[in-house]
């Protein structure tokens, strides 16, 4: 994972700063600068946030060229030592990189059977040395032919002690280049860096190279050969980034909801996202699979239920880790959904490219047009939700289940020969939504907050809320929360439950709630304490004693997992608040997980 990013102009250390403020969503172990100052490389890190970094700055205005990183640890505790920027061993050359050097360790052997000297235990710091002891004349032939012994995933950005430049390279990881409004260049793992600086930017593709100084910015193969590169313009980006009145990112995207689905369903009516839809021709498909990673994995569950429900093909959902890693019987008639916030988590990425290989035709359903998965599928599918900042996915994995919804909607109006329509749905739950209020939480928090163990169960789509549930809870309190299916609590888990266990049961769908509610009562003659979550107020009520209630409102079957799992993700945030953790920021966590 890592952000990485490299600057030439005016201010060099404030803009890194700054723009590594906007990449902190992609590790926060440790941070690191490297600027050219009077003909040598001066290097800053230091552990822990970006906030540290930018306190031991003391020259913010040089007119030079730098490197910064942002850390999420891969190889190598999260101390100082192993931050970013890695210098060669004479001092001459440094590095920022994101990624995994898979051969580091043979590399390393060499290098240190050459006189190197290695300071760190990262994989990264056989980068700079590779160049520093090629026997290529120019660096940029040195910086080539050493990027060309990498195996793994790398995007870098490297400078050297003589000149005002910037080197690059890229394989498998992001990093954009753009030459700013003011006429200064900047290169950045994602192009939220040029927000409002530039018009238009040039995404480096695997395998390419590229040399940028003051005012030219140059392409190479890996045969050092110069190749031409066209620029994409640089959308508008929604949403703002600011916090504004709120404490955290987590509870201003939760509160961002309505809004989201208000907007996304406007989208979704346009001329060109209705084409596009209609244009999936369902029949053309024997079978559909629907693939992501943590909070997207739980988004494609639900795609499995909501498509299954309209279509007599099979459809099946995988963790993208798994689905690469077990045979799969894919051909030209099978329809392979993707599910990405990011659109650039590694797993989701490789399973992706596999699909591709083995002639699927690919979707990606994704919050981020301009990702790597947007660029490679058939048809892409945008989520609509604006940045999603905080860890905890809570926007995106609501606007993922809407976007689930409208293709169950166009594929039933394919088969049934009916009307294509979704808009006052998504509309009318975006008003219900606005009016909900969640203050009734803070007595949940009150009485949970001791806790270290939740249990949550519940049957099918609710099932999947529960598991959601759970992650947010582990992701953002360290509480750790588990769901079970309601039908397999006597299989087992059961001997867990104890007088101070605390059970959540979710029950959104009617045609199992009487079955759900028989799983309860035998937990609760267990002396568990239930906590049921449903909108069938009146009828659990009566077939419930000494349960505490959240009453949901009433809506569509295929929307109440969503009405059901914002509670849960307000909750966590109170939770974790409460709990003095920065829900934004949770341990050993990224927001976006670029690595295998
Ligand atoms: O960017 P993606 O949607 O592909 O990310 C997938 C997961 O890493 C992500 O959903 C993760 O589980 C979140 N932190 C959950 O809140």
């Amino acid at each position: 994972m890592c952000g990485i990013v490299g600057f030439i102009g005016n201010n060099c250390e404030q803009n890194l700063i700054d723009a590594l403020y906007k990449l902190e969503y992609r590790g926060y172990d440790s941070a690191g600068i490297s600027v050219i100052k009077d003909g040598k490389i001066d290097t800053i890190k230091t552990a822990g946030e970006i906030k540290n970094l930018d306190e031991m700055l003391t020259t913010r205005n040089s007119n030079t060229a730098g490197i910064a990183h942002t850390r999420w640890a891969t190889h190598g505790a999260s101390n100082v030592f192993n931050a970013h920027p890695h210098n060669s061993c004479n001092n001459k050359i440094s590095i920022v990189h994101n990624g995994i050097i898979e051969n580091y360790i043979e590399l390393k052997q060499d290098l240190i059977k050459k006189g190197v000297v290695f300071y760190s235990e990262t994989d990264s710091e056989v980068i700079p040395n590779l160049i520093y002891k090629s026997n290529n004349k120019s660096f940029i032939k040195k910086f080539i032919s050493a990027c060309n012994l990498l195996n793994g995933s790398y995007a870098i950005a490297c400078l050297n002690s003589t000149e005002k430049k910037l080197y690059l390279a890229k394989n498998k990881s992001p990093l954009y280049i753009s030459k700013l409004n003011t006429g200064e260049m900047m290169c950045a793992s994602d192009i939220i860096c040029f927000e409002s600086k530039a018009v238009d930017y040039y995404t480096l593709e695997d395998g390419e190279f590229a040399v940028i100084s003051k005012d030219n910015i140059r392409f190479y193969n890996s045969s050092f050969k110069i190749i031409k590169k066209q620029s994409s313009k640089l959308g508008k980006f929604d949403f703002s980034f600011e916090l504004g009145n709120f404490s955290h990112y987590m509870e201003k995207e939760i509160c961002e909801i309505p809004k989201c689905i208000d907007n996304l369903a406007r989208i979704y009516s346009s001329k060109n996202l209705t084409e596009i839809l209609i244009n999936l021709n369902i029949n053309s498909f024997n079978k559909i699979k629907i693939i992501g990673c943590g909070t997207a994995y739980h988004a494609s569950c639900m795609g499995e239920k909501l498509l299954q429900d309209v279509l007599k093909v099979d459809v099946s959902s995988f963790v993208a880790s798994e689905f690469r890693y077990s045979k799969q019987l894919i051909d030209n008639s099978t329809l392979c959904i993707f599910v990405s916030q990011s659109g650039e988590t590694a797993d989701t990425l490789e399973a992706l490219k596999l699909a591709i290989e083995l002639g699927a035709t690919t979707l990606v359903i994704t919050n981020t047009m301009h990702s790597t998965m947007a660029k490679l599928a058939h048809v892409v599918l945008p989520t609509c939700a604006g940045v999603e900042k905080s860890v905890a996915s809570t926007k995106a994995y609501v606007c993922q289940i809407c976007v689930f919804y409208i293709l169950k909607r166009c594929f039933d109006s394919q088969i049934n020969k009916k009307c294509f329509d979704f808009y006052e749905n998504l509309e009318n739950l975006s008003v219900l939504l606005k009016n909900q209020k969640y203050d009734y939480l803070d007595s949940f928090v009150k009485l949970l907050s001791d806790e270290n163990e939740l249990y949550f169960i519940g049957r099918d789509k609710d099932l999947i809320s529960s598991n959601e549930a759970c992650l947010k809870l582990k992701e953002v309190t360290y509480i750790n929360a588990n769901a079970y299916p309601a039908g397999e609590l006597k299989h087992g888990f059961l001997a867990l439950i104890n007088q101070s266990s605390y059970m959540f049961v979710i029950a959104t769908e009617h045609h199992l709630l009487e079955k759900t509610l028989n799983a309860l009562k035998e937990a609760s003659s267990r002396g568990a304490n239930i906590i049921l979550v449903t909108q069938f107020k009146n009828e659990a009520s009566s077939m419930c004693e000494n349960v505490k209630f959240i009453y949901l409102p009433c809506f569509d079957e295929d929307l109440m997992s969503i009405v059901s799992i914002i509670p849960f993700q307000f909750l966590s945030y109170k939770l974790s608040v409460s709990k003095n953790i920065n829900p934004d920021k949770p341990r050993n966590l990224a927001k976006s997980v670029t690595v295998e």
